[in-house]
């Protein structure tokens, strides 16, 4: 016999089915709730909704646990290929030989920026924020690509993610140097994901850039990290505006400017600028955990705390071992980790953070990763977009691929006035 709910309210009782997805995820399907009772429910920013159902990301946040299509994020630590983790997202499985092969060579094959697009990086001022330029360029796109506009048949999507996967991080490198003032460096076909990037990012005409293998490493784990994180505020975007058949250039460029905030992807600047903060004398590490537990003080402390996770972000733990890593192939020392680690000791045994299961996040230490391979702070979310946009893709497709999926379109409570009439200007 299936499971139900009940719903008693005045003299009138529903029955409500449980749905059952994988790993004992279960949830209350209210959607007959406004036709049977004529109210709708009430989640404000959606914390106890789901609002789609989904087999690319699996998460347990008391548990500590993230799994792309059933895989544990720690098995793609050894051998970090962020494009072999893009292609599982967005397809469900691994590649064999041939798919990936094939799926490198379109990478490749697309990783110019048609000249029209380079051209208008000339007419965007140098201190624009790179994440303005990252939502604009990947909507104008549509501009010039307009075969992608519709991806209808498999080869379309497969076409259409190689594009926006292989473009992002053009786009990203030509951004920051348009605003370092310096020549646009071409994409180089020999190189692979990560190491083109950072070369277009830091060669110079006179002088290439030569990835260490630690540093690609690195990037690649950040990239696969970072690469989905089930129905987050930004691929809730992505899917919200998917939903209405706008295209998936549009799509993932509203999921660029979600992700912008200072609450969602914003937060690996905001922890590097609190840290230097300290380092630099302004705050001491006992005065950031005092303000951040101050009520009448709007600071959060950066990189901690989660929606989900009530437990720690199993990505911070892998981000937190792989800063010793970079940090050590390099013979560097970065006083902002020591920072990072005061900072974590004294939040973990403090009661405030301790009750409220506030642990660090996937933000708190990638940006000593990305720093320590020379990446600016203000490129942050911006690696982050890269990161992230395979899910974005792959969450666009699934619900594009499911014939049930309608346009999201939720209600409210209407809390304004009651009705009344106009009133001439003479009369106000
Ligand atoms: C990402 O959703 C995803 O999956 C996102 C992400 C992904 O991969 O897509 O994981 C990436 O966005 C990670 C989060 C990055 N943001 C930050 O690090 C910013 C700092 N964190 C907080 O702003 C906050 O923790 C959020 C936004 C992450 C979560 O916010 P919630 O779930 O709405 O938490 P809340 O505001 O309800 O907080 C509950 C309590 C409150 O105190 P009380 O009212 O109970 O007294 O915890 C407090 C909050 O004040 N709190 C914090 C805090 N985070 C929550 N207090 C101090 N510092 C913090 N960081």
């Amino acid at each position: 016999m299936t499971e139900k709910a009940v719903l008693t309210f005045g003299d009138q009782q529903i029955e409500l089915p449980i749905v059952e997805g994988s790993d004992g995820n279960r949830a209350i399907d209210i959607s007959q709730l406004l036709a049977k009772t004529g109210m709708t429910s009430y989640d404000p920013a959606l914390g106890n909704t789901a609002f789609c159902k989904s087999a690319i990301t699996y998460i347990d946040g008391d548990k500590g646990i993230l799994r792309y299509r059933g895989i544990p994020i720690e098995q793609f630590t050894q051998h970090p290929n962020f494009i072999e983790v893009a292609w599982l997202l967005i397809f469900g499985e691994l590649p064999n030989e041939e798919e990936h092969i094939d799926f490198r060579a379109r990478l490749t094959a697309n990783e110019l920026l048609h000249e029209d697009i380079k051209d208008q990086f000339q007419f965007i001022p140098a201190d624009s924020p790179p994440m303005a330029i990252l939502s604009a360029t990947l909507n104008n796109l549509a501009c010039i690509h307009k075969e992608f506009l519709e991806v209808n048949s498999p080869e379309g999507l497969v076409g259409a993610a190689a594009r926006l996967i292989s473009k992002a991080r053009t786009i990203a490198a030509f951004a920051y140097r348009r605003s370092m003032g310096l020549p646009f460096i071409y994409p180089d076909p020999s190189l692979r994901y990560c190491a083109n990037f950072l070369h277009m990012m830091f060669s110079l005409p006179y002088k290439q850039y030569v990835v260490t293998d630690e540093i690609q490493d690195a990037l690649n784990l950040l990239f696969i990290l970072h690469a989905d994180h089930e129905q987050n505020c930004s691929t809730s975007t992505v899917r919200v505006v998917g939903s209405s058949h706008a295209n998936l250039f549009a799509s993932c460029a509203a999921g660029v400017s979600a992700l912008w905030g200072p609450l969602h992807g914003g937060a690996n600047v905001d922890v590097v600028e609190m840290l230097e903060r300290i380092y630099k004398g302004g705050i001491s590490p006992e005065q950031c955990i005092r303000d951040a537990k101050d009520k009448t003080n709007p600071f959060r402390l950066s990189g901690f705390g989660h929606r989900v996770y009530r437990n720690f972000d199993p990505r911070a733990k892998i981000l937190k071992a792989a800063c010793d890593r970079v940090l050590a192939s390099m013979n560097r020392h970065d006083p902002l980790l020591d920072i990072a680690r005061k900072l974590e000791e004294l939040a973990l045994n403090d009661p405030y953070f301790v009750e409220r299961k506030l642990y660090p996040n996937v933000d708190f230490y990638s940006g000593i990763i990305l720093r320590a391979i020379g990446i600016p702070t203000n490129m942050f979310t911006v690696c982050f977009a890269i990161g992230r946009l395979p899910g974005w893709i792959a969450q666009w497709k699934e619900q594009h691929d499911d014939p049930s999926s309608r346009i999201v379109r939720p209600r409210q409570i209407y809390t304004g006035e009651g009705e009344r009439n106009y009133v001439p200007m003479d009369q106000r």
